[in-house]
């Protein structure tokens, strides 16, 4: 990444800066959800000072409390702060209690969340917002850290001091952006930007401009040092270094903490996609550019059919009731069990064109797209006939077959398929999935279908397709 790479033309410029003023007065939040943020923030903390003990500190986190959040969507993070003495499981149960006896009224709830530790998210229904209660240990040097998230009031002094007014507006913008191209979060199923590492890269880049002339034409890997203003770039041998250490091609060290790559969880598709939104959107600044084409999901099921029947393709779905819990881990079973069907499907020569999955709440659905076709018979091949033993076990087994034969030394059978269509093949899966299935995901909940699938899953594969486009 040069520095002339970072000048537009004035006119381009301009332009750019018209969308992005633009963008701003639809994300910014309105005067109106500010007070309503600032009322609900108020008397949350009213009421958990009542149960927190003294030593418990209770701070206000995340983009809420740095200014970097975004209309309409966003949750309050509230973090309580335990002493380092304390035990991790002690910190943990105490957090939750806490956190419980927040909840008073009707229209409000709580649920339990599990990440690297528990915590606990709670709803209220009249103040219209969504509170993470944190539990975490109060640390002022990183090397006391005792989980991941102690590091966060240290963020949130980093951001604080760093982060100009207008910036503060520019990772607005910039979240919006990545949102619009599917790439922000940090979770499994986005595997893109944390709103941390937004703010990192506004406060390194200076502007939202900047970032995205930045990242149009990136050069992998890249690293940045936040705290002591540098770039290397991916020709340099700091950059080499600092994607080997981390063994990714992004690397946004961690002001707080050297040891962090802020980057960590970016996957080389979310790159990919970023550099993709940024050269579309500085060649023609527009919304239409920087939202990325709107789609409806309307009609989901006439545009799956007509995706299938473009391509010539079978559509094969199957879905699954999901437990409620942490979409993190259900999606990665979700992918682990789509690789090994995937697997199973190539092995029977049934190659998916396209392999998809997604996830609505408990709704969890897997689906491939694959060339119609029936398969009658198949060729196993056997051992050798010099193995005697070998050889006369696999007659055995395959006596009944249409034709034992020989392949030079080799025996082998010409016998009908075990499975002769992808259908066959993975509803038999399902009804006896052996150790096919991840622990989270019951076969007994699954439904296998082919080609017309129910309008709910059509608009959940729909989604799906349109966001593995790789076009702006
Ligand atoms: P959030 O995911 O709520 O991010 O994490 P955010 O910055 O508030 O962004 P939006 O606007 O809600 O989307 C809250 C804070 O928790 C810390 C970060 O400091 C973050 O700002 N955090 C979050 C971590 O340290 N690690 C994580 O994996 C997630
Ligand atoms: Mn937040």
């Amino acid at each position: 990444m040069s520095e002339e790479s970072r000048i537009l033309p004035k006119n381009k410029k301009a332009r750019l800066e018209g969308v992005v003023k633009a963008v701003l007065e639809e994300v910014k939040p309105t005067k109106a959800e500010l007070e309503q943020t600032k009322h609900a923030i108020n008397l949350i903390m009213e009421r958990l000072k009542l149960v927190t003990p003294k030593n418990v500190e209770i701070i206000l986190a995340g983009s809420v409390a740095r200014g970097t959040q975004v209309r309409g969507n966003f949750d309050i993070d509230i973090f309580l702060l335990f002493p380092r003495s304390l035990d991790e499981k002690a910190m943990e149960k105490k957090g939750l209690e806490i956190a419980k006896r927040v909840i008073k009224n009707k229209d409000e709830s709580y649920s339990i969340k599990y990440a690297e530790h528990p915590y606990t998210k709670l709803t209220f229904g009249k103040l219209g917002v969504d509170v993470e209660i944190v539990p975490a240990y109060k640390i002022t040097d990183i090397k006391d850290k005792g989980t991941s998230v102690d590091r966060t009031p240290l963020h949130n002094e980093f951001i604080s001091s760093k982060l100009s007014e207008r910036q503060r507006d520019d990772v607005r913008v910039l979240k919006t952006f990545l949102n619009s191209h599917g790439i922000y979060g940090a979770e499994a199923r986005i595997e893109g930007f944390s709103g941390y590492l937004c703010e990192l890269l506004i406060s390194h880049f200076g502007s939202f401009a900047s970032f995205v002339c930045a990242a149009a034409d990136v050069k992998l890997p890249m690293a940045i040092d936040a705290l002591n203003k540098k770039e290397y770039a991916s020709n340099s041998k700091e950059a080499k270094e600092l994607a080997g250490k981390f063994n990714r091609p992004l690397i946004v060290l961690d002001p707080t903490d050297p040891n962090r790559n802020v980057a960590a969880n970016v996957s080389d598709e979310s790159l990919s996609r970023l550099a993709i939104a940024s050269r579309a959107l500085i060649k023609a600044p527009s919304k239409r550019t920087f939202y990325r084409t709107g789609y409806s999901d309307v009609l989901s099921k006439d545009k799956i059919a007509k995706i299938r029947s473009n391509l010539g393709l079978d559509l094969h779905l199957i879905s699954f009731k999901l437990p409620d819990m942490a979409e993190d881990i259900t999606w990665q079973q979700l992918k682990r069990l789509n690789l090994r069907l995937a697997d199973l499907l190539k092995a029977n020569r049934f190659e998916p064109m396209l392999a998809l999955q997604s996830i609505d709440g408990t709704d969890g659905i897997i689906a491939f797209f694959i060339n119609p076709g029936v398969f009658k018979s198949r060729i196993v091949k056997g051992p050798s006939v010099i193995m005697g033993s070998a050889y006369d076990k696999f007659v055995k087994s395959h006596g009944k077959a249409s034709l034992l034969s020989l392949d030079k030394e080799r025996v082998y059978s010409l016998e009908p398929a075990k499975y002769k269509t992808p259908h066959e093949l993975l509803r038999s899966v399902i009804s006896n999935p052996k150790d096919m299935m991840p622990s989270y995901i019951e076969s007994r909940t699954a439904k296998v279908y082919l080609n017309d699938i129910p309008e709910q899953y059509a608009k959940m594969l729909y989604r799906a397709y349109v966001e593995k486009s790789a076009t702006s």
